[in-house]
């Protein structure tokens, strides 16, 4: 496995992989890896022959009261799971080599990074769909692959593809989860013993609602509510959305009648995490 840290040298690997015939994966991260990024680098080998992994803690998706310089960093152990995980590059260029200046051009992709994450986190998806369409066009992949656990990101990351014309496929691999049922995220590891017993809450809402469904229920008023229920029984929790929203859109759902995404952000402490799961409705 090689490591390029300029974008002269990532290129140079990608051309030399192009000359031999081979297509090319690419799976942007933010490092501090974990079986959810290992599912999609393992995804990106099956789906092309030469895989591109990017670790980058990206400046421009936090805000100034977010934790960028806390950010967890183990290099280290990245680079090992990568190799392990039958990555070909690990891409890991500094801030100055993606932002060699003031950036002046950003991609907003209108409407989709306004709800949901968006409203809690002025101009994440904004540094979000800059820092991706830098990568897509450093990187130049046929395939890009995304996570489900970051619904809203993998949404708007498909549509600015499509409206921008990005030659590639956009993949999206499902959330990787502890047998508890707790979505693995790299800020996991800000929660204390306790606080990762009272993170299965998330989950453990999701599972109610699917069950609600299940049973016949399609008003996002009542599933919202005993969802809520569940959110804030531990004492470390603290909702700050739950919703029903149309998979596409992500404009708000009264009623379950089409495909729809439940997505939920709660500060569990002082640590925000996100979840959520689909819920197919056949037409
Ligand atoms: P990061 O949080 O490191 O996540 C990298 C990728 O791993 C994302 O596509 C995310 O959805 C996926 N992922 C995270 N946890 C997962 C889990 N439990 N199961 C499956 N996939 C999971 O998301 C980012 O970085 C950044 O915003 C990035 C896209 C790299 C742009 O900076």
């Amino acid at each position: 496995m090689k490591i390029a840290k300029t974008i002269g040298s990532v290129r140079k690997l990608v051309r030399q992989a192009r000359s031999k015939g081979k297509s090319v994966g690419l799976v942007p991260t933010m490092g501090a890896l974990h079986q959810g990024h290992i599912s999609l680098i393992e995804k990106a080998t099956k789906n092309t022959s030469f895989v591109v992994v990017s670790i980058f803690v990206n400046p421009a998706q936090f805000g100034p009261k977010e934790d960028f310089k806390k950010y967890p960093r183990p290099l280290r152990n990245d680079l090992k799971l990568c190799e392990n995980a039958g990555a070909d590059v690990v891409f890991a260029p500094s801030a100055r080599e993606i932002y060699p200046q003031e950036n002046l051009t950003w991609v907003n992709v209108e409407k989709l990074s306004q709800p949901l994450c968006g409203r809690s986190r002025p101009g994440h998806f904004r540094g979000v769909a800059t820092v991706c369409a830098k990568l897509f066009n450093i990187v130049q992949p046929d395939a890009a692959f995304f996570g489900q656990k970051d619904a809203q990101q993998a949404a708007l990351i498909r549509r600015m593809a499509a409206d921008l014309n990005f030659p590639l496929k956009i993949i999206i691999c499902p959330t990787v989860r502890q047998p508890d049922g707790l979505a693995l995220s790299s800020r996991n590891q800000y929660l204390s013993p306790q606080e990762k017993k009272d993170a299965v809450c998330l989950y453990k809402s999701l599972r109610k609602c699917r069950q609600m469904v299940v049973l016949g229920e399609n008003s996002s008023k009542k599933i919202i509510a005993q969802m809520r229920n569940i959110l804030s029984a531990p004492a470390s929790a603290k909702i700050e959305y739950v919703e029903i929203v149309d998979v596409k859109t992500l404009q708000p759902l009264t009623k379950i009648d089409r495909s729809a995404l439940v997505a939920i952000a709660v500060r569990i402490g002082s640590t925000r995490l996100i979840d959520n799961i689909l819920i197919d409705v056949p037409k």
